[in-house]
């Protein structure tokens, strides 16, 4: 036994991780705010969407379609929620890789009442005979059933109820152009900044009932990579560190020692960033090097590089993107304490 021994994770793969484990999803539930006035930050794609909700209130027609793209754990799910909400219309939720054959897609079409959402999660990953009963869905609200086969085979076109399209995904650039020109409202949601998460955090703290001060509620936000789930995350750990070695309360001395044991640094980088920027120090003499080869030396998923550490990694001004590769700046040398030897690569920007 030893005092940290209600400190699960502890030993989990990645703790930063931006993706959803398991056994958060009940307390998840609690934390996402179910109004625009409760949803923190994104305030350009908030002030859109209450104007474009209120219109369509105001015509009683359903909103038009919506696109929410941006790295996981940013709060598409909780925005699609949110959206529905406050059209007061219901929300039937499903993902790309859930609806394996038009006749699924068909068949959910079809089973939703005027005006509600219908929320695919992972858009990107539909397969293309879906999508393409899609389009005349979105467009025109119909479906176009083929009936026989053979020379016999006629098509019959049937009409839907007026609904809501949210897709969300984590890679606008994998949608294909016809499906992506069919969205009429297009959000991008960018990393929170430190205000915004810290925001976030006394938020939850409150609905967790712990008591937290100022400094630690920076530290937590500072460390959680922009990322609403991430802080809340830490959060909770940081939480079970204070009830188990303090009294509860979280004070900057305890939120330091809990993250610092987390292996969670000053910034927020973990094991997996160290290691992209060190190997590009290391073995590309601090680049360009391309996503492949990098992939390839870091021995993670080239997706994975592209969606989670590098939109954080440029956040931070770590990394450029260059034609040629990627590159480090002067400004990782710094962070990792490394002298860096190439000035003539910042001329010119
Ligand atoms: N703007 C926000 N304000 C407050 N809390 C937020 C906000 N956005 C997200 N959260 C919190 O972060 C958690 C993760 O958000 P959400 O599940 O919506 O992310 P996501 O973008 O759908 O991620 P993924 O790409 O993995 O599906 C939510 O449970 C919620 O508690
Ligand atoms: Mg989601």
């Amino acid at each position: 036994m030893n005092q940290f021994d209600g400190f699960e994770d502890l030993e989990s793969d990645r703790f930063v991780t931006p993706e959803l484990k398991e056994h958060e999803k009940m307390m998840d539930k609690t934390l996402r705010p179910q109004s625009l006035e409760d949803y923190v930050g994104q305030e350009k794609q908030k002030e859109k969407l209450k104007i474009f909700i209120e219109a369509a209130k105001m015509r009683r027609e359903p909103l038009d379609h919506v696109l929410l793209y941006g790295p996981p754990g940013l709060g598409k799910t909780t925005l699609s929620n949110i959206i529905a909400n406050e059209m007061n219309v219901n929300i039937k939720v499903t993902s790309g890789p859930a609806i394996e054959r038009p006749g699924d897609l068909a068949a959910i079409l079809n089973s939703l009442s005027e005006n509600d959402v219908l929320f695919i999660d992972e858009i990107h990953r539909l397969n293309r005979t879906v999508e393409e009963v899609l389009y005349p869905a979105m467009e025109d609200f119909t479906l176009d059933i083929m009936i026989g086969k053979g020379p016999g085979a006629r098509s019959v076109r049937v009409e839907l109820p007026k609904f809501t399209l949210i897709g969300a995904t984590t890679r606008a650039g994998q949608l294909t152009s016809p499906l992506r020109d069919r969205f009429g409202v297009i959000c991008k949601l960018e990393l929170y900044n430190t205000k915004e998460l810290s925001q976030i955090v006394k938020r939850s703290a409150e609905i967790m009932s712990v008591e937290i001060n100022g400094n630690a509620t920076n530290e937590i936000s500072r460390r959680s990579r922009g990322t609403p789930r991430i802080v809340n995350r830490l959060l909770k750990r940081v939480r079970d560190y204070a009830q188990v070695v303090g009294d509860g309360i979280i004070t900057d001395d305890l939120a330091n020692r809990a993250l610092d044991l987390l292996e969670v640094d000053k910034l927020g980088l973990d094991g997996v960033d160290r290691k992209i920027v060190l190997t590009i120090m290391d073995k590309f003499c601090g680049g360009p090097v391309g996503l492949d080869t990098l992939a390839a030396s870091t021995g993670e998923e080239k997706i994975t590089i592209e969606d989670v550490y590098e939109p954080y990694l440029l956040q931070l001004g770590f990394l450029n993107r260059t034609p040629r590769g990627r590159v480090l700046t002067k400004h990782a040398y710094e962070h990792f304490n490394m002298v860096y030897l190439f000035e003539e690569r910042n001329q010119g920007g």
